[in-house]
């Protein structure tokens, strides 16, 4: 089975990189990436011309959910420079996006430096405001100093990421990653009646599985508006089925991060494993094949109901439970009441077994 997925001039041997962050701090992480978690390339944590200050402690985990105020590299830019950075490109066969953040000062400083060790570049926006010019601005001064590819970040408090993507796209970007961490978000312990785990403002950033929707949406949206860019889609992804989600909303490669803190760093090895078996399971003879798949949008106003398989049912009464309309009931099997049924879908998704099905929904 096929995994590979070419862009940009990048060949990736398959789609799943980690996403800039902790386990890519430095040369040992970076290796680990490469070596045992086997990406199809390497991101490197943000670097940027200043050291972060770093409240402690800064990652917490919830359910579904990672909160953090963690920042930037802790190490020195020279650092990267004359250590993790020509370490990893000895016997390199994989490709580097290294991150860089965050302003066109930054910029000016860190991409002629960099440009020798990068195979592409990830810039991060998170901490420059929701300017497009001044966005615009910074797009520019990459390209006037590398020819290598180079994907903008694009945070979720953007507001107008179709009009970020037209911006970058025209001053000289290759593509978008989409999404970075949500936020601000807030962590409250009634215990102690204290904010924790949060920076100087209180505030964290929230990543991982809850923010899977969100990031999908991103990923489409720019596809939609820019489909000359490239996006490489981040946000929540836990599975190799999270990973062809991504890609049938149009991105051409993924990153991971979260899951990998909620369930454990062989997560990379284990979803890249898992692909061949999920692309046949879904039909698909290759990475790319997904790649090229348009979603169709399905949309109806019609009015039907849920039908229930009788054998499937294990009389939970979780669909009883928890009808909105109050349209099921159990006398003797499940029944649906047509008066009051919304056809709003709720018991299809909801019911652990599969047993009840409607017209148009998850064929
Ligand atoms: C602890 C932590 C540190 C992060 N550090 C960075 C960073 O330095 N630069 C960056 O661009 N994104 C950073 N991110 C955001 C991730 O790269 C990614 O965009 C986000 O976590 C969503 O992906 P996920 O749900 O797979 O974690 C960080 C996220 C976390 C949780």
């Amino acid at each position: 089975m096929k995994l590979t997925t070419t862009f940009d001039g990048l060949y990736l041997s398959n789609p799943l990189m980690p996403a800039s962050g902790p386990l890519v701090g430095d040369l040992e992480k970076l290796l680990f990436m490469r070596e045992e978690a086997n990406c199809g390339a390497v991101v490197t944590k943000t670097i940027s011309t200043k050291l972060p200050k770093i409240p402690k402690p800064c990652i917490k985990a919830g359910k579904n959910l990672i909160m953090n105020s963690e920042l930037w590299s802790e190490h020195d830019y020279k650092i990267w420079l004359n250590d993790f950075l020509p370490g990893y490109q000895k016997n390199n066969d994989r490709p580097l996006i290294i991150s860089v953040g965050y302003s066109q000062e930054d910029m000016e400083v860190l991409i002629p430096l960099l440009d020798v060790y990068a195979d592409a570049f990830e810039i991060s926006t998170h901490y420059v405001g929701t300017d497009l010019e001044r966005i615009k601005a910074t797009v520019s001064t990459i390209r006037s100093h590398t020819k290598k590819p180079f994907y903008m970040k694009i945070s979720p408090h953007l507001p107008d990421p179709e009009g970020f993507a037209k911006v970058i796209a025209e001053a000289g970007a290759n593509g978008v990653v989409a999404i970075n961490s949500l936020g601000p978000t807030l962590n409250i312990n009634i215990n102690n009646r204290k904010i924790e785990y949060g920076a100087d403002d209180g505030y964290v950033w929230t990543t991982g599985p809850v923010i899977k929707p969100l990031a999908l949406a991103t990923v489409y949206k720019i596809k939609q508006a820019a489909p000359n860019l490239t996006v490489i889609g981040v946000g929540g992804i836990t599975s190799a089925e999270d990973v062809l989600e991504f890609l049938l909303a149009g991105a051409s490669a993924v990153q991971m991060l979260s899951g990998a803190l909620l369930k454990g760093k062989q997560l990379y090895k284990k979803i890249i494993d898992d692909l061949p078996k999920t692309l046949d399971k879904y039909g698909f003879s290759s990475i790319e094949e997904v790649i090229e798949t348009s979603l169709k949008n399905t949309v109806s106003y019609d009015e039907r109901l849920p039908e229930l398989i009788e054998d499937k049912c294990i009389e939970c009464m979780l669909c009883v439970k928890t009808c909105p309309y109050f349209a099921i009931a159990f006398k003797d099997r499940i029944t649906f009441n047509p008066d009051q049924c919304f056809s709003c879908g709720l018991c299809v998704s909801i019911c652990p077994t599969n047993a009840i099905t409607m017209e148009g929904v998850g064929e």
